[in-house]
């Protein structure tokens, strides 16, 4: 096989982005796509001239179909894996994994019993800035590490957009959280987190978090997380990375990549990085390749347990030991 034939399933806001980034992949077609919106779904269908599909298992068996993209709201995660597993297909999966350990051990659990490629999608390791940071603390730059602060602030109507779905800490906090694991190259062992309450909001949820962990290697991380962002905010996003080590530090900024565009209407900072796309063809790359999957099922469930760890910290106001 040279070009693998993918589906994706689920066409919102980051279903949208996957099917225009495997678009552009040399080795992928994407050749079916599936909504329970009509609308989305003709507009879809008809933009990248795949077959449209109402449901996940119709998609599933289009001939000669050999992997999906899941991009469902997290709660359906389950149900679209579970069903692709025992269809055969490849699965990249947006994060979070699912919204629950007993669901990620199930889609984990499919994928091993049918024998097919899970992947998870935590898009920040595909960014260049996180591998270069990644790569710093692989090499010993920063000699040992001491702790690792990050931060991931999303625009205020985010929280309207979900509509109460999720709270910030499922919906933002998975890449944070992953990224913090793999950057540290440690398991967390203890997470206290705490919200802010100071701001009355639409939804029960938690909206501003500061979450510290512990890990097994002794590094301490806090993890910011909130969509508190100004709509007109110059870039959308204020995400960074901050890393302390005996011999060295580190400092990633997100929110200023370089281009910068002042026009009447006020400024922009765009995002170049091509963190989707490059996301994409690693998980295409490693099924044609026959390669492991670079970010897998375990580290999708690391993460699910780091969420939850925090929500229930919140919850209870004390420490989650893990
Ligand atoms: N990696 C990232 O940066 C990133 C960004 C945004 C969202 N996400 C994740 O992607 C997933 C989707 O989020 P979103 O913001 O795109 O949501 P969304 O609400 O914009 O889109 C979800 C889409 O799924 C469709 N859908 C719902 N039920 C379905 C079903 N049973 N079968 C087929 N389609 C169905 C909806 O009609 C909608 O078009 C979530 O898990 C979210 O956490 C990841």
């Amino acid at each position: 096989m040279d070009r693998l034939n993918i589906g994706v399933i689920g066409l919102g806001a980051i279903g949208q982005k996957h099917c225009s980034a495997l678009a552009v992949l040399e080795r992928a077609t994407l050749c079916a796509v599936a909504d329970v919106n009509a609308n989305v779904l003709s507009t879809t269908a008809a933009q990248y001239r795949a077959a449209p599909y109402a449901t996940a298992d119709d998609l599933l068996k289009h001939p000669g179909l050999d992997a999906v993209v899941i991009a469902t709201p997290d709660d359906l995660h389950r149900d679209a894996c579970v069903l692709a597993a025992q269809h055969g297909k490849h699965i990249l999966v947006e994060k979070p994994l699912a919204t629950t350990i007993e669901d990620s051990q199930a889609i984990v659990a499919a994928a091993e019993t049918a024998g097919v490629k899970l992947m998870v999608g935590f898009t920040l390791r595909f960014s260049l800035h996180y591998q270069q940071a990644k790569k710093a603390v692989a090499d010993g730059v920063l000699g040992s590490l001491v702790s690792i602060f990050a931060r991931r602030q999303n625009v205020i109507s985010q929280a309207d957009r979900l509509k109460g779905r999720c709270g910030v800490l499922m919906f933002l906090g998975p890449h944070d959280f992953d990224v913090m694991r793999w950057i540290v190259g440690s398991e967390p062992v203890s997470i206290y987190s705490q919200a802010a309450t100071s701001v009355p909001s639409a939804y029960p949820i938690e909206n501003e978090t500061f979450t510290t962990i512990k890990f097994a290697n002794g590094v301490v991380g806090c993890a910011q997380i909130g969509w508190y962002l100004q709509d007109k905010h110059p870039a959308g996003r204020d995400f960074k990375l901050d890393i302390v080590g005996d011999k060295g530090s580190l400092n990633l900024d997100q929110m200023r990549q370089g281009l910068e565009i002042y026009t009447a209407t006020g400024a922009k900072f765009p995002s170049v990085s091509a963190g989707l796309v490059d996301e994409d063809r690693a998980f295409v790359d490693c099924i044609l390749d026959h390669k492991p999957v670079p970010v897998s099922g375990s580290d999708g469930l690391a993460a699910v347990r780091m969420v939850l760890a925090a929500m229930t910290s919140i919850e209870t106001g004390q420490p989650v030991s893990l």
